[in-house]
């Protein structure tokens, strides 16, 4: 908050305070022009409608009291919490402060009860039902938001199920991906290449993962590919692991396979970013939800028990 800001809501919240408190005391001194009515009953002396007379009677006490108590109860509260402007409360009590005590209250709780079973290597844990269970959990809580709740992934991120591995399918890939994250970057080639040397090269690469394209166009585009591209998806297409450079002999894609989302990724490039886990969940968390995504493919190769 800038000094304009913070003195902005100091004075506003103090003077509506101290304007509250002088309009009790002086509405409580204040004589006010008294009459009375029919009854004999004190009143303001106002009448409307010939007979409607207003009572004078003073504010019940307990009512003043409970008001200042209010106002007692607010200065103190200002005092203790933030809620001056900049001024963080003699407390130093914040909402962030509460939550990362909480999550570290929560996570030396998670580790005392899980630490020692998620010390197991990564390929038991993934048949380990407690783990999974946990894992299951995990991956519900951080990374469906991306990869889909069923981990099938969506356009942009990864199906986790399939088989089909970007960055490698071992465990000691798989654990790398998830915990130190991955970076990929394909550089894009609209300056190198015009509208119909990209068009050419993307009927290549529908070529490489078997679709049926005009020939003379994809030999074309072969030259191109060559050139440009077979240094990251190597000379056959089928990519490499260590620069994240996809497969693109299977026909599987994570930003689709048409002809346009071919020429976009040709000519704009695409940098995906999966986040690093070390800092986010934490190694044992890590462990447990790299588990669930190992049995995941266990699953779909048919050789789990699903
Ligand atoms: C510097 C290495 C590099 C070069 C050169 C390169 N790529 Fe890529 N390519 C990658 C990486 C890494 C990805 C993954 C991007 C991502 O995941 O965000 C990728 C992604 C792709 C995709 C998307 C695949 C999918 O699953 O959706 C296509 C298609 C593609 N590249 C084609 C090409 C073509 C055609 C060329 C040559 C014109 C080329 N690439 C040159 C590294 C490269
Ligand atoms: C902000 C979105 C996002 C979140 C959250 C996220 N991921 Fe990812 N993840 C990605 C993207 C994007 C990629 C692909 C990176 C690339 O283009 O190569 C990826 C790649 C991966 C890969 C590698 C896939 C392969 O084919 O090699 C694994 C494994 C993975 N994620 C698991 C997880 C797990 C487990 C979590 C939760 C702890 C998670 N991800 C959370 C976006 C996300």
């Amino acid at each position: 908050m800038s000094a304009f800001w913070h003195w902005f809501v100091v004075i506003i919240t103090l003077a509506f305070i101290a304007v509250m408190v002088w309009l009790f005391v002086a509405t409580g001194k204040a004589r006010v022009p008294s009459g009375t009515n029919k009854e004999g009953e004190e009143t303001t002396g106002h009448v409307w409608d010939e007979d409607l007379t207003e009572l004078n009677n003073p504010m019940p006490r307990w009512w003043l009291w409970l008001f200042y108590g209010t106002v007692i109860w607010s200065l103190i509260y200002l005092a203790l919490y933030p809620g001056l402007g900049n001024f963080a409360g003699t407390l130093g009590w914040s909402s962030e402060g509460q939550y990362a005590e909480e999550m570290e209250r929560a996570t030396a709780q998670f580790e005392e009860r899980f630490g020692e079973l998620a010390q197991l290597p990564l390929a038991e844990l993934a048949g380990h039902p407690d783990a999974l269970r946990v894992g299951r959990n995990i991956f519900a809580h951080n990374c469906s938001t991306c990869h889909g709740s069923d981990a099938r992934g969506a356009r942009g991120y990864p199906n986790l199920t399939d088989g089909h591995w970007i960055w490698g399918g071992d465990v000691e890939q798989v654990w790398h991906s998830i915990y130190h994250g991955r970076q990929a970057v394909m550089p894009g080639f609209g300056n190198a290449l015009d509208d119909q040397e990209v068009t050419r090269t993307a009927a290549f690469v529908q070529q490489l993962a078997g679709q049926e394209v005009d020939s003379t166009l994809a030999a074309a585009g072969r030259r191109h590919y060559d050139m440009l591209c077979a240094a990251c998806h190597g000379p056959d297409g089928t990519g490499n692991p260590l620069l994240g450079a996809p497969d693109l002999t299977t026909g599987v894609y994570i930003y689709g396979g048409s002809q346009a989302d071919l020429r976009y990724t040709i000519r704009n490039g695409r940098q995906g970013v999966m986040p690093a886990q070390r800092d986010l969940l934490g190694e044992v968390r890590s462990r447990f939800v790299t588990a669930y995504v190992l049995s995941l493919n266990e699953n779909s190769n048919g050789s789990g028990d699903d």
